[in-house]
């Protein structure tokens, strides 16, 4: 069947022969890359929204869950990337092992992935640059229409929409028309300030915790309902509210802190031994940010107790637990916000160059419409599709609030995960004999357990989002097949087809 049809592997290395991109990237680059894409608004933002709304001090063991989750899908994502060296993504390796519409599917929830979390981190960036500036941006300018705030004097607002996020969004969709490659040094200067915040806050507030907010650890079914920041109470009595029904809901929300180590994956093509050096790559920047974020978690849940998270703290929390608990540290608080802005500015612009490249890629395939490839004719760089991606992103990061852009970032990408653990045994039993330098062990069982956990943690995310997410799929399918089938070079004439590594060359 057509919508069956794969890419050869032969087909996909091939293409990266006589390529010109410098094998640069040793082990030790790839896991900062790895850090520098991940650590953002999952750890500074939704840490304080799973530990508030789900789990409390216990969201240091949601973050053992997610990192598990994790790290069977990295070992498959490993596998794929040892295989497959070459620029992609989860969306590649569908093509080639389980054929273009699972390989569509996998692209339309990568767009969850990079375009909503692009929104989602923007959304948080908002709430920081309010924070440094004193809370002097009006509540209806820094809010989506879904937000209400009441006032000390009883007065519900209202929010409009959440400009410094399109701000934001505008900067860095610029820079990318313009090109912008992110070297190594400014990207081990990021890594370097963000792994510094962290370590300097667990440092300093290890000495502010207060043993009295650790205690219950687990949320007991009987928490007394809470009044939050919008003046309406929030009951922890339904079963994803509190105990380990809230821990697992708890780790799809801080899922999305892990979000980006499979970006690793994308510069496979420039590791000078991808086959070691990128399963290193993946697994040691999920282990140095899994240590970092249950550090992380237990202090900042020991100086602020985790009610606070549903009030005055929801936003900026990080800040707001220092300047109110950690006295005489105002200037680590303007420090860790100043830090915060550039850290998350980073990770939107790795997220819209990751949504750029997925889209160039199918677009190139026939999947998407030509636009998406198009390329500037002097910065070479795919602006049509970069211009197309911001009124998207914009509108969810102007109209739509963090906590929804970012669950159903977790959604998307915890579903290309669980597509991704499919094919290494799909892969195994069609292709026994491909040389595979790196090996995920003990398949069917790794991949079985990622997809078992990560399925929990998509069951365990609010039902709103996950329908949303359902909404979403089927458009995609639709779309897939009332144009994409129809166009699909591989699927009409078999082409040799054109990819990543053609934009990686521009
Ligand atoms: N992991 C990235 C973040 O937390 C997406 O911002």
């Amino acid at each position: 069947m057509k919508v069956f049809v794969k890419k050869s592997i032969e087909q996909l290395t091939a293409s990266t022969e006589g390529e010109t991109l410098k094998r640069t990237l040793g082990a030790g680059s790839l896991v900062a890359l790895g850090i520098g894409a991940i650590i953002g608004a999952g750890l500074f933002v939704r840490t304080a929204a799973a530990a508030g709304e789900h789990a409390g001090p216990a969201v240091t063991l949601s973050f053992i869950v997610a990192a598990i989750g994790c790290a069977f899908a990295g070992l498959c994502y490993a596998e794929f990337a040892s295989i497959i060296p070459i620029a992609g993504s989860a969306y590649t390796y569908a093509y080639a092992t389980m054929g273009e519409i699972v390989a569509w599917v996998i692209g339309w929830a990568l767009i969850l992935e990079y375009a909503l979390g692009a929104a989602t981190v923007s959304i948080s960036w908002s709430e920081y640059l309010n924070k440094l500036l004193g809370g002097g941006i009006p509540f209806e300018w820094c809010h989506s229409p879904m937000e209400t705030f009441v006032t000390a004097q009883g007065q519900t607002i209202h929010g409009i929409a959440n400009l410094p996020a399109l701000l934001i969004l505008v900067i860095l969709s610029l820079l990318l028309i313009k090109g912008t490659q992110e070297s190594a040094t400014v990207n081990g200067i990021i890594v370097f300030i963000k792994v510094a915040i962290v370590l300097v806050f667990i440092a300093i507030g290890w000495q502010y915790i207060n043993p009295a907010n650790h205690h219950p650890y687990i949320i007991p079914a009987n928490a007394p309902d809470i009044i939050q920041q919008n003046g309406k109470p929030y009951s922890y009595a339904p079963f994803f509210n509190h105990g380990w029904g809230g821990i697992i809901s708890g780790a799809g929300v801080v899922f999305f802190a892990f979000i980006g180590f499979d970006a690793v994956s994308t510069a496979a093509q420039e590791a000078k031994n991808p086959s070691r050096d990128m399963p290193i790559g993946i697994l040691g920047s999920l282990v140095v940010c899994t240590i970092l974020y249950i550090l992380f978690s237990w202090v900042l849940t020991g100086v602020a107790p985790y009610t606070d998270f549903m009030k005055s703290g929801k936003e900026a929390s990080v800040a707001f637990a220092i300047s109110n608990y950690m006295h005489g540290y105002g200037w680590l608080s303007t420090m860790v916000t100043v830090a915060i802005l550039a850290g998350f500015s980073s990770v939107i612009l790795v997220m819209l160059m990751g949504q750029s490249r997925v889209f160039y890629t199918m677009s190139n395939d026939g999947l998407l419409p030509k636009v998406f490839s198009d390329l500037h004719p002097k910065f070479k760089t795919p602006y049509k599709s970069n211009m197309i991606l911001f009124i998207f992103v914009g509108a969810f990061a102007a109209f739509v609030p963090g906590s929804v852009a970012g669950d159903l970032t977790s959604i998307g990408t915890l579903f290309a995960f669980i597509l991704v653990c499919v094919g290494v045994i799909l892969l195994r039993k069609s292709d026994p004999d491909l040389p595979r330098p790196f090996k995920t062990p003990l398949v069917p069982l790794v991949p079985i357990l990622g997809i078992i956990v990560c399925a929990g943690m998509i069951v365990g995310l609010p039902t709103e989002t996950q329908l949303s997410a359902l909404v979403w799929m089927v458009l995609g399918l639709l779309i897939y097949f009332g144009y994409s089938k129809k166009h699909s070079k591989l699927g009409t004439a078999g082409d040799i087809l054109p990819t990543a590594s053609d934009f990686e060359k521009q």
